[in-house]
């Protein structure tokens, strides 16, 4: 009997969420012991409802779902309605969940979910870090009980919603730098890896026929994103939250590097901006507390997604 790996997922569906979510729920080495929502791509009362009824729709409503944070830590919430819809799924239907709401909050439910799995359990957040953050400023020895720490999140270079900044990163820049300040070696899946890591025209063609439940969720949830970028003449659909969930299964998929990590927290121009010290002639001259991901084999990384589609 393989051990499996337990995994934590913080999420804001939002479509690249969904479809991670969906396809890690198919992956037999992996146990999802918990999903926390955040706001982010959409308000927490859509995010919440939305990874609640993702398990429906995959039958796994076996698996906890708890409410985190509403707002970023200090800032002001922004949204994703263009990409995402207002819903946080473009309107794309799912089952409604009639599982009890937990009770428990989200950075409550993390912690003790860390110490039953005593050292073993990794965490995932594809969303804006809020409870990631508030979680690790509640209970210091959280980070420690964590095997590993994965976020989708940040660029070394580029940026997705300023010239600069990563979405997830710059919609609570205070609570990314905070998680990547808690002592623990942090695998940052930013927009240098997950631009990379793109489904096809061809692909979404493919994703997107037939009847299946599958199909018609991946046609209508993906639509807003397939259109607003054919405005820019890009036909790639970046499944940027599925790296981090991915990699636990094939690391080997991906390359990376260690350095430091800083988030401009104040910049007018530069806010939200992942500062790492990888090409630079200075260093931060602090520990590395980073592992930044540059480079993944698309092939084998869209093949294994479509592997995961296909048992829908
Ligand atoms: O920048 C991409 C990230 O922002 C992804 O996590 C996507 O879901 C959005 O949250
Ligand atoms: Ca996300």
């Amino acid at each position: 009997m393989m051990d499996k790996i337990p995994v934590w997922i913080d999420t804001d569906p939002g479509v690249d969420d969904a479809l991670a979510i969906l396809a890690a729920l198919k992956e037999e080495r992996l146990e999802i012991a918990g999903i926390s929502a955040v706001a982010g791509n959409a308000e927490l009362k859509h995010t919440y409802r939305n990874a609640r009824n993702i398990l429906a729709f995959a039958h796994r409503e076996d698996i906890p779902v708890y409410a985190g944070s509403a707002k970023p830590l200090f800032r002001e919430l922004i949204t994703a309605p263009s990409a995402h819809g207002n819903d946080g799924l473009c309107g794309a239907v799912l089952p409604e969940s009639t599982v009890p709401h937990t009770e428990m909050c989200a950075f409550d439910a993390l912690y003790t979910c860390a110490k039953k799995y005593a050292g073993e359990l990794r965490l995932a957040a594809v969303g804006p870090l809020t409870n990631i953050a508030l979680a690790f400023k509640k209970y210091p020895d959280l980070p420690g009980l964590l095997k590993e720490i994965l976020i989708m999140g940040g660029a070394a270079e580029k940026g997705n919603i300023t010239p600069c900044a990563e979405f997830n990163v710059y919609v609570d820049p205070h609570a990314a730098e905070a998680v990547f300040r808690c002592g623990k070696i942090v695998k940052m899946f930013g927009l240098d890896v997950t631009t990379k890591a793109y489904l096809t025209e061809e692909d979404c063609a493919e994703l997107s026929e037939g009847t299946t439940g599958f199909a018609r969720f991946f046609r209508d949830s993906t639509q807003n994103i397939i259109r607003l970028k054919e405005t820019m003449k890009n036909y790639e659909l970046c499944m940027h939250d599925a790296c981090p969930l991915v990699y636990l299964v094939h690391p080997e998929f991906f390359e990376g590097e260690e350095c430091t990590v800083h988030v401009e927290t104040e910049g007018r121009i530069t806010l939200g901006k992942t500062v790492t010290d990888l090409w630079s002639d200075q260093s931060f001259h602090e520990p590395h507390n980073a592992k930044v991901m540059l480079g993944v084999d698309r092939e084998k990384f869209t093949e294994y997604l479509k592997r995961k589609f296909a048992e829908y």
